[in-house]
């Protein structure tokens, strides 16, 4: 299947069972907004608080806050967002489409990393075990050509976006000769600076208004609580403060799903450091991240790191953890080594002291910051796009499944009673309403048990328990995994600790997940 077609599945399968609707529907929908059903929002908790687990709750010096979105407008002047928070814009003048100019020049950058993958691919094909990928790249003189081309536009993009040299990234974008992907042409306008904060009006009286901004980070929510949240906690460097929260920008290209939207949500931590400790705590925090990710069990393969070429205004170095989505390798979390850039700011704007007094140093200072930050939503695609399989099950039968990591799946299990009658419903609830204190349970009883197994495998609940008549004679259940589909007889006794098992969060972060048949 074409990726590109696996996107429409994705999301066509996700409006049907209740994950994501398009915005605003029944008035035509609202563009690049969409609002989380209800498995789609059970599906988001569960992702916030894997996150939140690992990063707050399992950690003694990280702790969390919910900051409000509307702030004083002064921070985002401080924070370099009124001046510096710009996507450079170019219009194709014959499709009257907009890019963003320096997504232009990444997406050529990798058609040519492309060719270089298949010059690989045919190499390993070649020559088998002895091939010698790192001797390749080093030697093959296709790759060499085409790696040669990507160092030069990096090398220009560097000089050109890096100091907001709009008149040089225009005229890149015609030396490299890109065409318009919709008119198929090179008649472009110039690069314009485009702000992508959204701004409103605090106050009722004409006159009186003033401007304020819908935050387009969580970011700053947490620098000017610093002190706060140091003082009332008697925190010590190294710590960290992490909230989740909406953020909002009026991105020029709102599109992919979920992927590029207007309003989404980011899990963000800051991390105060000593100055000077910036570069090793950066590999602390990429490594730490990458972990929490691979702990899903989603293939290693899927991630990768792109370090940034054009950093943004308030960092010394940036890089990203891409996921392979339906649309190729896309950020998906950001990992930012922002020195003191937003304590200082703030210090400056308000005049007053945001330092640590540093015991073991004995003096004060301005605390450096590593950042992590991913996109809730971004998120919720990764761990849905990688799930969703149109199973082929033989004999001309498939199935659809999401295969998704059990902690994270919106019912753990569902009861069923074989049949309405002979008393099995009462049984079933009578179990259901004992298992539902520790786990969200769903309750099925109409249909066939395959259809009722399908819809469960549709929605990715992880284990279904039929009940029976053998039940009612000796207290056993079938229970059946979503992933192998067996099906095992045991007690009723047994079910929460084998649930729990392969469900909670504790098999997810200690690496101990199970499937039913390895209990
Ligand atoms: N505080 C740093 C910051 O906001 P960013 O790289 O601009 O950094 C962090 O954003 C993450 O937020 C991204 O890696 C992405 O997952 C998510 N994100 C950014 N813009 C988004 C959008 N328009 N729609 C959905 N997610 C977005």
């Amino acid at each position: 299947m074409q990726k590109e077609d696996n996107l429409k599945d994705i999301i066509s399968h996700a409006k049907e069972y209740g994950f994501v609707f398009p915005s605003s529907e029944i008035y035509d929908g609202l563009a690049a907004t969409y609002d989380y059903g209800q498995l789609g929002s059970e599906l988001k908790n569960n992702i916030k608080a894997y996150w939140w687990k690992s990063m707050v709750q399992m950690r003694e010096n990280v702790v969390g806050i919910d900051s409000a979105i509307f702030m004083h407008p002064g921070i985002w002047k401080a924070s370099g967002h009124v001046d510096a928070f710009n996507d450079p814009l170019i219009d194709n003048k014959d499709s009257k489409k907009r890019y963003r100019a320096d997504v232009l020049l990444e997406e050529f950058i990798e058609k040519i990393q492309v060719k270089i993958n298949k010059d690989v691919a045919k190499g390993l094909k070649r020559f088998g075990d002895n091939f010698n990928k790192e001797e390749f790249l080093k030697t093959n003189p296709n790759v060499l050509r085409n790696q040669a081309k990507i160092d030069d536009v990096e090398n220009r993009m560097r000089e050109t976006l890096g100091k907001n040299d709009l008149e040089g990234v225009y005229n890149l974008i015609v030396d490299l000769e890109i065409a318009c992907p919709v008119s198929g042409s090179k008649n472009w306008t110039e690069v314009r600076q485009f702000n992508l904060m959204f701004s409103t009006e605090l106050g009722s009286i004409a006159g009186d208004a003033s401007t304020l901004y819908l935050r387009p980070e969580t970011a700053q929510g947490i620098f000017v609580n610093f002190l706060n949240v140091q003082k009332s906690g008697r925190m010590k460097i190294p710590f960290g403060i992490a909230q989740i929260g909406k953020a909002f920008r009026n991105e020029i290209v709102a599109r992919q799903f979920i992927f590029r939207m207007r309003e989404f949500e980011q899990m963000e931590m800051q991390f105060f450091i000593r100055p000077g400790e910036q570069e090793k705590w950066y590999e602390y925090w990429k490594e730490q991240r990458m972990n929490w990710h691979l702990a899903l069990g989603i293939s290693d393969e899927s991630y990768r790191f792109h370090d940034h070429i054009k950093l943004a205004h308030y960092a010394d170095a940036a890089s990203d953890i891409e996921f392979d989505f339906p649309m190729g390798f896309k950020e998906l979390e950001g990992i930012h080594s922002r020195t003191d850039f937003d304590l200082k700011q703030h210090e400056e704007h308000t005049g007053k002291k945001l330092q640590y007094f540093d015991p073991e140093l004995n003096k004060n200072y301005v605390p450096y910051v590593i950042e992590t930050s991913i996109g809730l939503d971004r998120m919720f695609l990764a761990v849905l796009s990688s799930s969703f399989k149109n199973e082929d099950l033989g004999d001309g039968k498939t199935r659809a499944v999401l295969s998704l990591p059990a902690a994270l799946a919106p019912y753990k299990v569902a009861v069923m009673p074989l049949t309405k009658k002979d008393g099995l419903p009462e049984k079933a609830r009578e179990i259901m309403d004992n298992l539902k204190f520790d786990f969200n349970c769903a309750y099925d009883e109409k249909d066939s048990p395959g259809k009722r197994y399908r819809r469960q495998d549709a929605i990715g609940t992880p284990y279904s328990i039929m009940v029976d008549h053998e039940t009612l004679e000796n207290n056993t259940v079938t229970i059946r995994d979503r992933d192998t589909m067996e099906q095992e007889r045991v007690a009723i006794s047994e079910l929460n600790s084998i649930i729990a098992k392969r469900v909670s969060f504790k098999a997810l972060l200690s690496g101990e997940a199970v499937s039913l048949q390895s209990n």
